[in-house]
């Protein structure tokens, strides 16, 4: 496989301002890209500011106005690029999303689609996809003995099964358990079309499956996996499930992309989770080093024992941080941007 040289190479970032690809957009530059990020609207100064201050990002870095739904704007980032890293996905903060097949499916499965065509036609030579571990774990058939691994698929089906279940919940409400449904129909789809893409030698093209990331955000208003973090400290819920939460730093998870991008190596999928605890000894390690915030204080029990397999990607020389100071620089960070003097409604607007 040929090896990149970054030097002043250009590549697209999709969805440059969210949680993730900032922190990518971030590590490219501080190593000499020239990175051409896709955002939805480029004059919205509050959600954009954090990339104009990044370093080097008033030379290299250009932001380029684009929906997932809109082909041409795609194929404008993305001409004359060496290196696509498609990370833009809706990523619901609220349990409540209306129309979810329109909401959640369309972006991430037809946005993914042109996002690929689009690569395919400018010629890029390596594409990295950030898919997530929704599209491996929603899978009643793997032996529950057995770490999950790269071979391991969320099954549709099994999905859609539980989903039927779930209308009850719905009509009560409650759309929570709905809504991530359709976030992990769309993630495994869009997934394995775009390994099909490798497959049929049309791509250059590696995924990375991360599971829940924390850790400091560049970005000013929070995302959907913050915001399970800040959640447990501010007091507004008594009783919470005690249930297994994968986890992993979101700075680990941009190093394991950029790994993906960079190492000739690197091919197929890649399950991207450092740590596994369950939400009762998360609170008890917030509420250790953070006494002096208000934390849940009942725990229903949820059986699930998901076990991740990163073997794969460790192989590939990916290193990851202890998950205490992940915790530590997410809590400050939200100290720092005042995140935990407000309610949950102020800050998931
Ligand atoms: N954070 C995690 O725990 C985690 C775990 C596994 C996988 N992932 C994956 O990582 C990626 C980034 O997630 P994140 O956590 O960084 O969430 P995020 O901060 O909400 O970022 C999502 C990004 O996607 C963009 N986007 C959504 N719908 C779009 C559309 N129709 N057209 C163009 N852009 C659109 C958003 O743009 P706007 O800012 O304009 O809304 C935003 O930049 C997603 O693919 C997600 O599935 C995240």
């Amino acid at each position: 496989m040929q090896e990149i040289n970054k030097e002043k190479q250009i590549v697209c970032v999709t969805g440059a301002g969210g949680y993730l690809a900032s922190w990518v957009v971030k590590f490219l530059l501080s190593k000499g890209y020239v990175v051409h990020g896709t955002v939805r609207d480029p004059c919205d100064e509050k959600k954009n500011a954090h990339l104009k201050t990044l370093e080097n990002a008033a030379e290299n870095l250009q932001l380029f106005k684009t929906d997932l739904l809109d082909y041409e704007g795609l194929f404008a980032a993305i001409a004359g690029c060496t290196g696509v890293f498609h990370i833009a996905s809706p990523v619901p903060i609220h349990s409540t999303v209306l129309n979810p097949e329109v909401v959640l499916l369309e972006p991430a499965i037809t946005g993914s689609r042109n996002v690929l065509n689009a690569c395919m036609k400018a010629k890029v030579k390596k594409v990295v996809v950030v898919s997530s571990i929704s599209a491996v774990v929603m899978n009643p058939y793997w032996p529950k003995d057995q770490a999950m691994d790269e071979n391991c698929w969320t099954d549709t089906e099994y999905c859609k099964s539980i989903e039927v279940t779930n209308d009850k919940c719905r009509l009560e409400g409650d759309f929570h358990e709905s809504t991530k449904f359709w976030y992990r129909i769309g993630k495994t789809i869009a997934e394995s079309e775009a390994l099909e893409y490798a497959r049929r030698g049309e791509l250059n093209l590696i995924t990375v499956c991360p599971s829940n990331a924390i850790g400091p955000m560049l970005q000013s208003s929070i995302n959907a996996s913050s915001l399970l973090l800040l959640d447990y400290m501010k007091g507004e819920r008594d009783t919470v499930e005690n249930k297994d939460r994968p986890m992993v730093d979101v700075r680990d998870v941009a190093e394991a992309i950029l790994l993906a991008y960079e190492n000739p190596k690197a091919e197929g999928r890649y399950i991207c989770s450092s740590h596994k605890i369950r939400t009762q000894l998360l609170v008890e390690k917030l509420k250790n080093m953070f006494p002096e915030y208000n934390y849940p204080t009942k725990f229903t029990e949820v059986k699930d024992g998901v076990k991740l397999n990163s073997q794969k990607l460790q192989n590939l020389g990916w290193k990851y941080r202890p998950l205490e100071e992940t915790i530590i620089d997410a809590v400050k960070d939200f100290e720092e941007s005042g995140l935990l003097n407000k309610p949950i409604s102020d800050v998931a607007k």
